[in-house]
């Protein structure tokens, strides 16, 4: 008799995966990356790695599973989680972030001596030269504070991506039309159609690897941290983990933006509640967590 297990088997080309192997996958996704694959995301991690394990001509999902399991180098396991994850962004998304920092955060940082800012999953990096741009629009020259934009992200393809920093042009459809000229360039040849950001906004921002699930430190703390669309993909505990680590790097006084479709609420965060994804660290002596504002 065929076990009931076989029931839930799913078929992706021939290949076929079972509840076991669903399991088996689902742990590691957790255990390395903090990713929640629910029930009911088999078709999505048949269709995402089934293409690796055509490529890696993989007999089966296990066979795959042992040979990332097994890889010391741990390349396998990022090609995975880069097949598991979704790098969607976009220019200014989300553009209400924006809007609050230049008109409630700028004019009253206009005189600090540095704005450290990190981006702490910047995807292919649309946010973070986003962010850049903003403040180079923003900022009057004459009293700029020393802009540093720290812009990490777990997926080794979409840091790539990030660094280049060479998108095609119908991405840009609607930044604010100054932007094009004073901040990218237009390509040519076997670029035409795209657009590169130009060094001076490049070269603002440093990318690196991290992975927002494993310890990190950073040399000193952010006066802004955006942590949006990212803390989706965590189940709630591995969600207060990453809010506690993130807000530990905040200064007291800054800010945290997370994704307008995620929240706090819930969390123990120590942070006030401002507006809709913006959250504060109060200065010591300040309101105390827990209180009205700060549970949202
Ligand atoms: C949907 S994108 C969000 C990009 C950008 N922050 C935005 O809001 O447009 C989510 C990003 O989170 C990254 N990510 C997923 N798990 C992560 C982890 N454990 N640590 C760091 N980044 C992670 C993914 O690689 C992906 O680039």
């Amino acid at each position: 008799m065929r076990p009931a297990l076989d029931l839930l088997e799913v078929a992706e080309g021939g290949l076929t995966l079972s509840a076991a192997e669903f399991e088996l996958i689902r742990n590691l996704a957790r255990e390395r990356f903090g990713l929640d694959l629910r029930q009911g995301k088999e078709e999505l991690v048949k269709a995402r790695l089934g293409r690796l394990i055509r490529q890696g001509r993989f007999p089966s999902f296990r066979s795959y599973y042992e040979y990332v399991v097994s890889d010391r180098t741990g390349e396998a396991l990022v090609s995975m989680i880069d097949a598991l994850t979704t790098n969607y962004t976009s220019f200014r998304r989300e553009p209400a972030h924006f809007e609050f920092l230049v008109q409630h955060l700028l004019p009253a940082w206009r005189n600090r001596r540095s704005l450290r800012i990190w981006s702490a999953a910047c995807a292919s990096g649309e946010e973070p030269y986003t962010l850049a741009c903003t403040l180079l629009e923003h900022l009057p020259p004459s009293s700029s504070p020393e802009i540093h934009i720290l812009a990490t992200d777990i997926s080794t393809r979409a840091l790539s991506a990030a660094e280049r920093g060479i998108y095609p042009a119908e991405r840009l459809r609607d930044l604010p039309p100054v932007w094009l000229p004073r901040f990218f360039l237009r390509g040519h040849g076997s670029y035409e159609g795209h657009m590169k950001v130009k060094p001076e906004v490049r070269r603002l921002i440093e990318f690196g690897r991290l992975n927002l699930i494993e310890p990190f430190s950073h040399a000193e703390p952010f006066v802004l941290i955006f942590c949006r669309n990212v803390m989706i993909y965590f189940d709630r505990p591995v969600r207060q983990m990453v809010v506690e680590r993130v807000t530990s790097w905040l200064e007291p006084g800054g800010y945290l933006f997370v994704g307008h479709a995620e929240s706090l609420a819930g969390l123990k965060t120590g942070l006030e509640y401002v507006r809709p994804a913006v959250y504060r660290k109060p200065s010591p002596g300040e309101l105390p967590a827990g209180s009205r504002k700060g549970r949202r």
